[in-house]
C-alpha cells in the first residue's frame, strides 16, 4: 500500500528545500512518523526535537527512532503553550494534525515564533472533512470508518474544519505564506485505505466516547474488508482534504 499518510508531508518539506544540517522542532510529534521523516533528510548533521503532551505517543515515537537506528533525534513531554525555554532556536518548526487540537491556533503557534530562528521556516498540514466521504457510488464502509473517526475528533473537542482556517490563523500568527496546498487524499484499490489502521489506533477512544462498539468496529478485519470494499467497487474514495502551508516569520504578502 502506497504510504498514504506521509506523503503529502514529505513533498512539502522536499518543495520547501528542506536539507542536511538544519536542526527542525516537530510540535505534537505524536508517535514520531514527521520527526523520522525530517531526521532523515536533515541527516547527522543536522537535529530534530520533537515534543508532545502524551508520555504513550512519545514512548512509541522513541521505540519507533530506535528502531530506524537514528541518534539525532530526541524527545520531551512538553505542551505547546509551555515550552521549555532553554530548547534553543530552530531553522524549521513542524507539525501535523496538531493545530486542529488547539483552541486558538494562532495564539499556539504565536508561543513556537520564540523558537523561530531569524531565516527559519514553518511548515504545517492540517486536515479538512470538506467533500470527505465522498464516493460515487456510496461506500458504505469507508463512509461508516470515516465518520467515525471524525465523531472521535469532534468529540474531544478538534477543530474539523481547521485545514481551511489554516492560512488565516497562520497569517494572524504574523507569518508570511509561501507555499499554500490543498489535496483530496483519495484511497483507491490500488493504493489500498489507511481508514482500517487509523480506526484499529483510536479503537480504544472510540469505546470510551460511544461511537461505536466493538462488534460493530471488527477492528480486527476492519482493514481487510475496506479493501474488499474499494476492490469490489474500483472507484475512488475521498477520505478528506490535506492542507499544507509554508510560511516565514514577518508579515506582508505571498512570497514563493
Ligand atoms: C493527531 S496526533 C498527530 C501526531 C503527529 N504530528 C503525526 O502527524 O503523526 C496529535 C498529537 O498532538 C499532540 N498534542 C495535542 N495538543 C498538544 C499540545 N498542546 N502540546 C503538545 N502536543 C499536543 C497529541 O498528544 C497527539 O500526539
Amino acid at each position: 500500500m502506497k504510504n498514504l499518510r506521509n506523503e503529502f508531508f514529505h513533498r512539502l518539506l522536499i518543495d520547501r528545500g528542506v536539507k542536511k544540517g538544519l536542526r527542525v522542532l516537530d510540535v505534537g510529534c505524536g508517535l514520531g512518523d514527521i520527526s523520522i521523516m525530517a531526521a532523515e533528510l536533515v541527516g547527522e548533521a543536522g537535529e530534530v526535537v520533537g515534543f508532545d503532551i502524551s508520555p504513550e505517543a512519545l514512548a512509541a515515537a522513541k521505540k519507533a527512532v530506535e528502531e530506524k537506528c537514528l541518534s539525532k533525534v530526541t524527545f520531551i513531554q512538553a505542551d505547546i503553550m509551555e515550552l521549555p525555554k532553554n530548547l534553543g532556536v530552530f531553522d524549521l518548526i513542524v507539525g501535523r494534525r496538531v493545530l486542529m487540537y488547539q483552541n486558538n491556533a494562532a495564539q499556539s503557534i504565536g508561543h513556537l515564533l520564540p523558537f523561530l530562528s531569524e531565516n527559519g521556516k514553518m511548515i504545517f498540514q492540517e486536515s479538512d472533512g470538506i467533500a470527505a466521504s465522498f464516493s460515487s457510488p456510496m461506500l458504505p464502509l469507508h463512509a461508516k470508518a470515516l465518520n467515525w473517526i471524525w465523531s472521535v475528533v469532534t468529540k474531544e473537542g478538534g477543530n474539523t474544519h481547521i485545514g481551511r482556517q489554516l492560512y488565516q490563523e497562520m497569517k494572524n500568527a504574523g507569518l508570511r505564506i509561501s507555499i499554500l496546498r490543498a489535496e483530496a487524499i483519495l484511497h483507491t484499490c490500488e493504493s489500498g485505505s489507511d481508514l482500517g489502521w487509523v480506526a484499529k489506533m483510536m479503537a480504544p477512544r472510540m469505546f470510551k466516547h460511544k461511537v461505536v462498539r466493538a462488534e460493530e468496529l471488527e477492528v480486527e478485519t476492519l482493514e481487510l474488508r475496506l479493501q474488499e470494499e474499494l476492490q469490489k467497487s474500483n472507484i475512488p474514495f475521498i477520505r478528506d482534504m490535506a492542507f499544507g502551508i509554508c510560511a516565514e516569520a514577518g508579515n506582508g504578502q505571498d512570497k514563493q
